[in-house]
């Protein structure tokens, strides 16, 4: 297959029945807007200009183009005249265009580069004017249909609306996806029309214009699963569906155990190595990474997160963290930004770690809160214990050095450090430096006040009274209750 000269995507369109402000190519489906996925299949033809057509929402769909495909250029449509009218309006813009254009709407997101390649190689084999893709759709509502003599030769695509009953039984559609000869497009563009129910140019009108004029046309077959346009936000979901278990499928034929596909969403953009396992009720999103014999999940959701050899990742969400081999994160874990896991560190129940890093054998096990703290090898954090890291101005640091021994419940008040090897006392506020090697204890001495209970009228624990004489009234009798019911 050569190079084709152009490819025009029609993205102009409000896409009224999305019912949405979001322009319908801007919606997005595992980890790409329907216009981003489009470009990345596209963009493995090579051609030498791609030109999008934007009119609504164009500076939002322009951002995007610039951001997913920065080599290709928009061109505005004002108003929206049809699918013809928008070619017609990009190639004004490639006045010397010569050989093949590739013309595809902006909304079929399964769309895969090889389908593209394999009609602009049986396109250029064929020397046919005009190849359009065509695919046979169990339920056709809504496409154009497409005519064949009865020597299977195509005569013309022919709008669902424009459509008589009998040609609306024909289930081979037109998928707004063709390779053309520019000159020959070019030509049948301007004799284009608007005799149509929608009073529209319709591109699919340039086929019959071809074969009137005795020129040849040809159709590839395309799966019906890549081809299904998105018009609404049912066939959003479908498409959504559809490229997920794709996507899953395709990582476990690369030797990635998904125990669940269809509870597993894994963003296109994703990077998984053989031998990483991923649980049910997992979303990877972004860049994230997961690297062999880790397990996520079940029940995370990662986002722009690396994970480690051997890491093991539950019931957590994590967004732009670096967990290291070996780590163990979970359940109910929230790495946020900035977070360092380092080999074998562990960030465990009701945890949450922003902007710091956890070093290597290291254990944050319980219902803490670090954030902005360097925490050394081979440190334990004892349960409830936080980095008061903010004091409703400016955000302090936490150094933490290494074997050190942080006690439960500790209130690490920033600025502040712990030297190596130090201790802190369980129930401490540490507002001062602790040196390496020594115990530091921030709390109020307990004072024990003898028979406090007695002069108060209380029982004390420890002498129950029998359960006929128990008040059903008194507060403390709960563990007697059950005797008396
Ligand atoms: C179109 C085809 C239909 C085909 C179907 C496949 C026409 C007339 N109909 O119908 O035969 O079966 O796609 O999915 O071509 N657009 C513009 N400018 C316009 C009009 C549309 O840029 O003036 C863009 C839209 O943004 C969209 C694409 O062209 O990305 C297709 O338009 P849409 O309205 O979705 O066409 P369909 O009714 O689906
Ligand atoms: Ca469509």
């Amino acid at each position: 297959m050569s190079k084709p000269a152009a490819v025009v995507v029609l993205a102009a369109g409000q896409g009224t029945r999305m019912r949405s402000e979001l322009p319908k190519v801007l919606h997005r489906v595992c980890g790409r807007s329907l216009l981003g996925h489009l470009l990345a299949a596209t963009q493995t033809l090579e051609a030498a200009e791609t030109l999008v057509v934007v009119g609504h929402g164009r500076d939002a769909v322009a951002a995007e183009v610039a951001a997913a495909a920065p080599a290709a250029s928009c061109v505005v449509q004002e108003e929206q005249k049809g699918t013809g009218h928008a070619v017609r309006r990009a190639l004004a813009e490639l006045p010397t265009l010569e050989g093949t254009v590739v013309v595809v709407p902006g909304d079929v997101p399964l769309l895969t580069g090889a389908t593209l390649q394999r009609l602009v190689a049986e396109h250029e084999a064929a020397g046919a004017v005009a190849t359009v893709l065509t695919a046979r759709m169990a339920d056709p509502t809504g496409y154009g249909r497409v005519l064949r003599d009865v020597g299977g030769g195509v005569l013309g695509i022919v709008e669902q609306r424009d459509a008589t009953a009998e040609q609306r039984e024909i289930n081979e559609v037109g998928t707004s996806i063709y390779a053309f000869d520019a000159l020959v497009l070019r030509d049948a563009l301007g004799r284009l029309t608007t005799d149509n129910v929608q009073g529209e140019e319709y591109l699919t009108d340039v086929i019959a214009l071809f074969v009137a004029g005795g020129r040849r046309v040809g159709a590839v077959l395309a799966g019906e699963a890549e081809v299904g346009g998105v018009n609404d936000r049912a066939q959003l979901g479908d498409a959504g569906a559809a490229l997920r278990d794709r996507t899953v499928r395709e990582w476990q034929r690369s030797g990635v155990t998904v125990v669940d596909r269809a509870s597993t969403w894994i963003d296109v953009t994703v990077t998984l190595e053989p031998d990483c396992t991923v649980e049910p009720f997992t979303m990877l999103h972004g860049r994230t990474t997961v690297a062999a014999g880790a397990t996520v999940g079940p029940y995370s959701r990662l986002t722009d997160t690396s994970v480690g050899a051997g890491a093991s990742v539950v019931a957590a969400t994590c967004v732009g963290a670096q967990i290291g081999a070996k780590a163990a994160v979970g359940p109910y874990t929230y790495l946020r930004a900035g977070t360092v896991l380092e080999t074998a560190a562990k960030a465990g129940g009701f945890v949450e770690i922003k902007k710091s890093t956890v070093g290597a054998g290291s254990k944050v096990p319980h219902l803490s809160y670090i954030g902005d703290a360097t925490i050394g090898a081979n440190v334990n954090i004892g349960a409830g214990s936080i980095t008061c890291n903010f004091d409703g101005r400016d955000k302090h640091q936490t150094y933490i050095g290494d074997d050190v021994f942080i006690g439960s419940d500790t209130m690490l008040v920033a600025p502040v450090t712990v030297g190596d090897g130090a201790y802190t006392a369980a129930g401490s506020a540490i507002t001062r430096d602790v040196p390496a090697g020594s115990l530091a204890v921030g709390r109020a001495q307990q004072r024990t006040i003898d028979g406090w209970a007695e002069r108060r009228g209380r029982r004390t624990v420890h002498s129950a009274s029998p359960p006929e004489t128990v008040s059903t009234q008194d507060p403390d009798s709960s563990t007697d209750r059950g005797a008396q019911q």
